[in-house]
């Protein structure tokens, strides 16, 4: 079964066909980061924009680097939330004009669903039941998954998203836009030296990263940020909140006794956090492929086709919700 996946959550363009929901046959991203970057950050109005010039292209492409026609696709899926309401209109309407024109079914899909899913197309199958960690510009969570479709919130940020935090964090240190990749790379030639906040809240499964923010904020008004150090602060920024993520996965693991934990979303890319938490876990942890990590289509595809298999397809007068939820 041939799945057609479309992503416009954000700031990425996305389309890509997948075969049982494991194999991709095609997979096509047109980022925006370059024109976002002079912004420091994803301007609404101009990502629309940038979606309605690049989705027909994207597909077009995916069809043709599958070797497909549209005989060949049993489905749509496309990710209605959460996300920006003018990015997912683009990919929800070009769907849903596919879908209706040529008769097949279509699939909304959570985008932070579709972030799991990511790890269904890599070789090693998951096992059921599982801890995934969603970890991305929005979201951090915590969620216990028991089947396909069965997702029990354990915990979740109670203010900046670990993806937000190393935004953030890049922004006061003078390292650009996006975040995450350039502390990641800042990080290589610098030690974990400098003693940051490690946000535990103990006794509960929710992370907090607001803190470590403010405190970089506070060094940066009191000129305690010099250029020489920034390797430096980089490697122990990363280091406190990697240390908080797998600290928090693992014994969130050995709690509710699952047989493998599973990485996804953007931050999820991030080499010291996916070092340490294979090094750390008593159970395999997989990961998906850093391209797979961030946002693309392959993974709304994969999801996608468990939701057709199982029969949860939705009405061609589906909306998009900006802020769903997965639980
Ligand atoms: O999943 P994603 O592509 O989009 C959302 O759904 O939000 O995640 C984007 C986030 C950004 O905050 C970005 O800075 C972060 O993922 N990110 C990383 C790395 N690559 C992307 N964070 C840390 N290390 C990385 N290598
Ligand atoms: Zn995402």
């Amino acid at each position: 079964m041939k799945i057609l996946g479309i992503e416009s959550s954000c700031d990425e363009t996305a389309a890509a066909v997948v075969e049982d929901g494991t194999r991709i046959l095609s997979s096509v991203i047109a980022s925006q980061v370059e024109i976002h970057a002079r912004y420091g950050g994803v301007v609404p109005e101009v990502a629309s924009r940038q979606h309605i010039l690049s989705i027909i292209p994207v597909i077009q492409k995916a069809m043709e680097d599958a070797y497909a026609g549209w005989e060949d696709i049993d489905g749509i899926a496309v990710t209605i939330g959460p996300g920006l309401a003018g990015s997912l209109l683009v990919g929800a309407s070009t769907a849903k004009a596919i879908a209706g024109v040529k008769g097949l079914p279509l699939i909304g899909v959570n985008h932070l669903e579709a972030h799991i899913y990511a790890n269904w197309l890599a070789e090693e199958e998951p096992v059921f039941p599982l801890l995934c960690l969603i970890v991305s510009g929005g979201h951090s969570d915590l969620v216990l998954m028991k089947g396909h479709g069965d997702y029990i919130m354990l915990g979740r940020t109670r203010d900046d998203a670990a993806g937000e935090a190393f935004d953030k964090a890049a922004r006061i240190m003078g390292l650009g836009y996006p975040g995450g990749p350039a502390i990641d790379k800042a990080s290589e030639n610098g030690k974990p030296c400098i003693d940051l906040p490690h946000s535990w809240i103990k006794g509960t499964n929710d992370f907090s990263f607001s803190g470590i923010k403010t405190y970089l904020q506070k060094m940066n008004e009191d000129g305690k940020i010099n250029k020489e150090d920034i390797a430096d602060l980089a490697a122990s920024f990363q280091n406190a909140v990697v240390d908080v993520l797998v600290g928090k996965t693992i014994e969130a693991a050995l709690q509710y006794d699952v047989r493998q934990i599973l990485l996804s979303g953007g931050v999820s890319a991030n080499r010291m956090l996916r070092r340490r938490i294979v090094e750390k876990s008593h159970v395999p942890v997989l990961i998906p492929k850093p391209v797979f990590c961030t946002d693309n289509a392959a993974m709304v595809a994969s999801c996608g086709y468990f939701h057709l298999i199982t029969g949860r397809i939705s009405n061609l007068d589906v909306d998009v919700v900006p802020g769903l939820k997965l639980v």
